[in-house]
């Protein structure tokens, strides 16, 4: 490249030679874009760019319709129109290259909407939940070595570097790693002795409370709070009775509960605490990370989750008891060679799991910048659409931005949330309605406890009106542009569409 550098970071008339604009687009796009494009400062005051923002620039360029470049895998290509011929930067590796550039269709009319016969938006699904992949090279090379030394699992040196890698990610004493997160929340909650009755919400994926009722206790669903969407600590003291062995509280969609509140509730009841923080890897409460509260939390690394390892979970905790226990439940209760000393289960993560969390991990920090990145562009994209309203993160907490989420006011946006799913779900976006209805409504609890909804109200309102979009490494910029074009233009053309849906009910009642 012609540019000079200062310490590896281009000048404002470097960054404006390479993406053709005036220094003032520069200046208007760092100010429309400023939770995205941080320029560094020299001392002397001036704005610096890395690769890393240059990447982002060109996204927005891109974004904004300049059609002067394009993006291939990890590095990005100028094609110059002053005919001195292609200059290219080196951006930060991506572990994922070689993608290839799926087909989308523009919706710039109503009509063009799928649900009314148009062509849909995206050739292939787009799902919530596609993996986020590290570097595939490096999974597979230490795939190869497991398949070598023949250690394929019960507790094998991968599985120890992962817990260690993940505890000292946390800062918490303790992880132990499973096969999945509904394993390991049944292993916690049996060696913590719950019993009789536990406080949850239901506004939770159905595998936390079935852990419980696997064992015999019974779920007492608490409400969330309407702002937080986390328990609601005064409704869970309402539900504590002379039964209440614990709480599990849920950092739902990697937005922690009051740990302080519901703490406090559990000293002052001598109840056990568990968080189920599925969602919450590398999310802090009060600048703490996630994984260091209560008596302990549960992470899941399914294939869904911010960071997988195919299947997977863990138990992190700072009890050095517990930590014992869990460890020996996991294992069938062996304490030693044909020593069982407590009911165990099988619960153990092998190594080809712990290769894939070992090899994500060397890419979280990847994982967050994409998702902050499509998180922002949502925010920008999805913004004034009315009765669209994006859930914001906690900008001052690290976020692991893993769930887009959106909540539908249907008097405004003039289609319901399941309007919305339905449209886009023509259009190959499966949106999904995380977590409707609501576990109490669910069976067996639906029959079990008929009434609870009467007293879940915020809950029973939001599973009506919260929609989860796609995100993560699989999701580019112009999906996310594309996503947001087809709910502005629904929602703007709201009253055709419900002339569209009343035909579609009528066919199907008569159907
Ligand atoms: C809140 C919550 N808890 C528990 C689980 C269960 O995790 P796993 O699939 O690892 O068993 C999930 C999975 O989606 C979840 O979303």
């Amino acid at each position: 490249m012609d540019t000079s550098r200062e310490n590896g970071f281009l000048k404002v008339k470097d960054v404006c030679a390479i993406l053709n604009i005036t220094p003032h687009t520069l200046r208007y796009w760092e100010k429309e874009f400023s939770e995205f494009l941080r320029p560094h400062r020299s001392t002397g005051g001036h704005r610096l760019y890395d690769d890393h923002q240059i990447r982002r620039l060109l996204e927005i360029k891109h974004l904004l319709k300049d059609r002067y470049f394009s993006i291939k895998g990890a590095k990005i290509y100028l094609q110059h129109d002053s005919g001195r011929g292609r200059r290219s930067i080196q951006s930060s590796p991506d572990p994922e290259p070689n993608k290839s550039t799926p087909i989308r269709r523009e919706k710039q009319r109503w009509y063009d909407l799928a649900i009314l016969g148009g062509v849909p938006a995206f050739e292939k699904p787009l799902h919530v939940g596609m993996p986020n992949i590290g570097d595939q090279d490096r999974f597979l090379k230490q795939a190869a070595e497991i398949l070598q030394q023949r250690r394929l699992t019960n507790n094998g040196p991968l599985v120890q570097r992962f817990e260690e890698e993940i505890a000292r990610l946390i800062g918490v004493k303790h992880v132990v790693a499973t096969c999945n997160a509904t394993v390991a929340l049944e292993i916690a909650i049996r060696a913590l002795d719950l019993s009789g009755e536990v406080i949850v919400p239901s506004m939770t994926f159905v595998a936390t409370v079935h852990a419980l009722w696997w064992q015999q206790i019974q779920p007492v669903f608490c409400d969330v709070n309407p702002h937080t969407y986390t328990l609601d600590p005064s409704c869970v003291v309402r539900k504590i009775t002379s039964r209440t062995t614990g709480i599990i509280g849920v950092h739902l969609w990697g937005r922690p509960c009051a740990v302080d509140a519901l703490e406090e509730i559990a000293r002052h009841y001598r109840l056990k605490l568990l968080f189920d923080a599925a969602h919450a890897l590398y999310t802090s409460y009060k600048g703490r990370l996630v994984g260091q509260f209560g008596d302990a939390e549960i992470f899941s690394f399914h294939a869904t989750k911010f960071l997988n390892t195919f299947e997977g979970g863990a138990i992190a905790t700072n009890d050095d008891s517990l930590a014992a226990k869990v460890r020996l439940m996991r294992n069938f209760g062996f304490a030693g060679k044909d020593h069982v000393i407590y009911i165990g289960t099988n619960g153990k993560m092998n190594e080809m799991a712990a290769a894939m969390g070992i090899t994500s991990l060397e890419s979280l920090q990847h994982f967050v910048d994409i998702n902050y990145r499509n998180y922002t562009w949502y925010r920008k994209l999805l913004d004034g659409i009315p009765g669209i309203r994006l859930i914001p993160y906690d900008e001052r907490e690290i976020n692991n931005y893993q769930y887009i989420v959106v909540e539908v006011d249907p008097e405004r946006a003039g289609l319901n949330r399941d309007q919305l799913v339905a449209l886009l779900e023509r259009e190959n976006v499966l949106a999904r309605r995380y977590f409707y209805p609501g576990v109490h409504r669910m069976e067996p609890y639906r029959t079990l406890f008929p009434d609870a909804g009467l007293q879940l109200p915020v809950t029973e309102a939001l599973v009506e009106r919260v929609m989860t979009l796609p995100t993560g490494t699989a999701v580019h910029p112009e999906d996310i542009r594309l996503i947001a074009q087809i709910i502005r233009l629904a929602v703007r053309h709201s009253k055709q569409l419900t002339v569209k849906f009343n035909q579609l009910n009528a066919e199907k009642m008569i159907a």
